[in-house]
């Protein structure tokens, strides 16, 4: 069986989408089955950035009960990588039930080894559905005070909720010099740290070029930081992170 694992922050815009698929990316580089699912429901972009925008199914589809979650996985460019897609127009988004998104990923469970969330920000209701649709949590922050507590909040909750917390990314780190450094987030969030990944322009690069960076410029130093990520994650056996969070 597979490991579901949702990908979680405070605030809007730290990263987690570009978490999601580079760290799909790189599991797949190392022989792991993933599957990616935008589970953003009002504002999916993961289809877009791992380069998938015509596809016929959605996970919305699949949420207003008219598909199958097998018909909405499409084949990626990349090697071990699929994608369950989102909708964006708004008469898909109205008529998908999120509520229905755990019972979807229960499925995909047992297809893959990795099955990736792509969660909306925040505790509210979509945030929830999605990133309870998940058994463990990779939390994703910036090194800001106010982002390292929303994060928090969101990792106390999903804790509570029974989901093992398997650390948070740092991400982001070193655009400015006020950026509170690598072991300050750690005491402060009180969560593991597994990974710091620096402000590279390469990132946003290789998201206008609809290509994850892992891929895109495999060297460059956000690459590498999302490639020992994977490796880390892959290390952690699913059984031990429930008592690790
Ligand atoms: N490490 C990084 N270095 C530079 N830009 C980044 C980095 N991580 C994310 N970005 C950029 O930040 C923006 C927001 O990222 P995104 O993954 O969409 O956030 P979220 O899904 O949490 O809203 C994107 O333009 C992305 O390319
Ligand atoms: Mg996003």
């Amino acid at each position: 069986m597979g490991r579901l694992i949702s990908i979680a922050s405070g605030k809007g815009g730290t990263g987690k989408t570009t978490t999601t698929a580079n760290l799909s990316i790189a599991l797949g580089k190392l022989g792991f089955k993933v599957c990616a699912v935008d589970a953003d429901l009002t504002m999916a972009n993961l289809s877009l950035v791992m380069g998938i925008d015509d596809a016929s199914v959605t996970l919305h589809d699949v949420l207003a009960g008219r598909n199958l979650i097998k018909d909405a996985i499409y084949a990626t460019a990349f090697e071990n990588v699929y994608l369950v897609p989102a909708a964006i127009d708004w008469e898909h988004v109205i008529r998908a039930d999120p509520r229905k998104l755990p019972e979807a990923t229960q499925e995909l469970k047992g297809m893959f080894d990795f099955v990736l969330i792509d969660s909306p920000a925040g505790l509210q209701m979509d945030a929830m559905n999605a990133m309870l649709s998940g058994e463990e949590v990779l939390l994703v922050t910036n090194p800001e005070i106010s982002c390292l507590t929303d994060t928090m909040k969101v990792g106390i909750v999903l804790k509570k909720a029974g989901l093992a917390v398997l650390g948070f990314v740092l991400n982001r780190y070193g655009a400015s010099e006020n950026d509170v450094p690598p072991d300050v987030a750690e005491e402060v969030m009180e969560i593991r740290l597994l990974e710091v990944i620096p402000e590279d322009p390469n990132v946003r690069e290789a998201t206008l070029e609809g290509i994850p960076v892992v891929e895109y410029k495999p060297k460059s130093e956000g690459a590498q930081a999302f490639m020992s990520l994977a490796e880390k994650i892959a290390r952690i056996a699913g059984v031990k992170a429930r008592v690790m969070g």
